[in-house]
């Protein structure tokens, strides 16, 4: 059997130097609430549990803000501490046979690579406890780890407890632990510490060592990654960080781009080689993009798979859809949720398209509205066509067969179908299924009034 993991995050601090009325861990990073990227990437771990530990004042707002399936809350009573926050799952973990790894709240940018490989030397090692600590030319702020002249890892001290020597230590501890229920049980021995009037986690590794415990301290990952957020700007320096960070490795993967600092990618984005981003993109969430696109200025993909050699034109928003190979977007086009482009499929300037189908090397260039739509393929959609899918109440479907070509200005009242190979007429609105290979208008017959004009400013003498 699999030794269980369990992840209990410390969310309960005051987060006082934040200085603002939002909580602390749900101010946002590129986007998304600190809390919930290290909810993200917890769940990566496939834990049995996940405990996040509030406050009573943050709990609300947190359950709120944080996107949670498998999420347990627990409330520290006080703010008296890291390790008084973590024995606040003290029931919940009560004669657990497990790992438990303690995350913080405030230190969102870590990877679930590094968390993976700490977990495999934590096994590997078989101790009771580890830790996770990095260098950093300035270490102020954090715990120094303090080693014996064997180079034993003996204790964990925190700035304010240093002498002028230990704070030159570049060691840093980075607030991310892996405990058995041995050295969970250590916790309740930690004593106030003086100056400040808290229980420090930190403390639980020199009780530990003192016990003969295993412990480890392992110099992992970048201080990217470990950069803990207590301040609004260390939130700005991280964002800059995380997205400098994402950037720079599809620039080493072959993608090109611009401008390299006008562009944002979220860190679940995928981007093929040869693929080239103008500035002010923004690329988010479960985004692919295939090899050989062109992305040109201020385009907003998010949650989108695009394959090969497609266009996106500037000005165009692009959500939850997908885009086959060689396909264009706009310019100032909108792809809603559910749309699918088949191959070759153009989509021009200003239109809208919404949960439908538009088939291969189908166009729809200029000014349109298609929504619940099944388009064919080779389907010409004229300038100023509106898929009428909404009677007020209900959603229609619109199904447009191979090869129709729909002229300028139609309204197609859902539900409609125009079948293989049909014509509509210029300023058609379509109430009835139009048979293969016919031509359907319906508009009233233009009438000329030879003369009018003349005749009418005759009267009134001048134009
Ligand atoms: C802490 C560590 C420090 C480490 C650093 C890494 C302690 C005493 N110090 O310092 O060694 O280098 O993190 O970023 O642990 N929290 C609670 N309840 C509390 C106090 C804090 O839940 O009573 C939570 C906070 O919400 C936060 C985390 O614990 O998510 C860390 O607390 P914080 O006050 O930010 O500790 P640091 O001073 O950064
Ligand atoms: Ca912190």
């Amino acid at each position: 059997v699999k030794r269980p993991l369990w992840i209990v995050v410390l969310a309960a601090g005051l987060g006082t130097r934040m200085r603002s009325e939002i909580p602390k861990v749900l101010h946002k990073l590129n986007g998304r609430p600190m809390l919930q990227w290290v909810l993200d990437t917890a769940e990566k771990l496939k834990p049995g549990k996940t405990i996040v530990v509030c406050n009573r004042s943050n709990v609300k707002p947190v359950r709120n803000d944080i996107s949670h399936n498998t999420v347990e809350f627990v409330i520290q009573s006080k703010p008296l501490g890291t390790a008084h926050a973590l024995l606040s799952v003290k029931k919940l973990i009560e004669e657990f046979s497990g790992d438990i790894l303690v995350l913080n709240g405030d230190t969102p940018m870590i990877s679930p690579d590094t968390l993976k490989r700490f977990l495999q030397r934590h096994r590997r090692s078989k101790n009771s406890l580890s830790i996770i600590s990095f260098e950093i030319d300035n270490p102020s702020g954090y715990g120094r780890i303090i080693r014996d002249s064997y180079g034993s890892p003996i204790m964990i001290k925190e700035e304010t407890d240093l002498t002028k020597e230990e704070a030159q230590i570049k060691e840093v501890n980075s607030g991310v632990y892996l405990m058995d229920y041995s050295a969970f049980q250590l916790l309740r021995r930690i004593k106030k510490n003086s100056r400040k009037g808290e229980y420090y986690l930190t403390d639980i590794l020199a009780l530990a060592t003192n016990r003969g415990l295993r412990c480890g301290v392992y110099k992992m990952g970048d201080e990217v990654e470990f950069m803990g957020i207590n301040t609004k700007e260390e939130l700005q320096k991280a964002q800059r960080l995380m997205r400098q960070k994402v950037v720079k490795t599809w620039l080493q993967n072959d993608v090109g781009m611009m401008d390299e600092d006008r562009v944002y990618i979220g860190p679940d984005v995928a981007i093929g080689e040869g693929t080239y981003i103008y500035p002010d993109v923004y690329i988010e969430g479960e985004t692919s993009i295939g090899k050989n696109c062109i992305i040109y200025p201020n385009v907003r993909i998010v949650d989108c798979k695009i394959s090969d050699n497609v266009v996106i034109r500037e000005y165009s928003s692009l959500e939850k859809s997908v885009v086959e190979s060689g396909a264009t977007v706009g310019p100032f086009a909108r792809l809603r949720p559910g749309t699918l482009l088949k191959e070759g499929a153009k989509i021009g300037n200003f239109v809208e398209v919404k949960n439908s189908l538009v088939g291969e090397g189908t166009k729809a260039l200029h000014l349109s509205y298609i929504g619940d739509a099944e388009i064919g393929k080779g389907v010409n959609i004229g300038a100023g066509t509106i898929t009428c899918n909404y009677d007020g109440k209900k959603k229609y479907k619109t199904i447009i067969e191979d090869n129709v070509f729909i002229g300028s200005d139609t309204q197609l009242v859902a539900p409609v179908r125009v079948k293989k190979g049909a014509y509509v007429g210029a300023g058609s609105t379509i109430t009835k299924e139009v048979p293969e290979g016919a031509l359907a208008l319906s508009r009233t017959e233009q009438r000329n009034i030879n003369g009018w004009v003349k005749k009418r400013f005759k009267k009134r003498g001048k134009r």
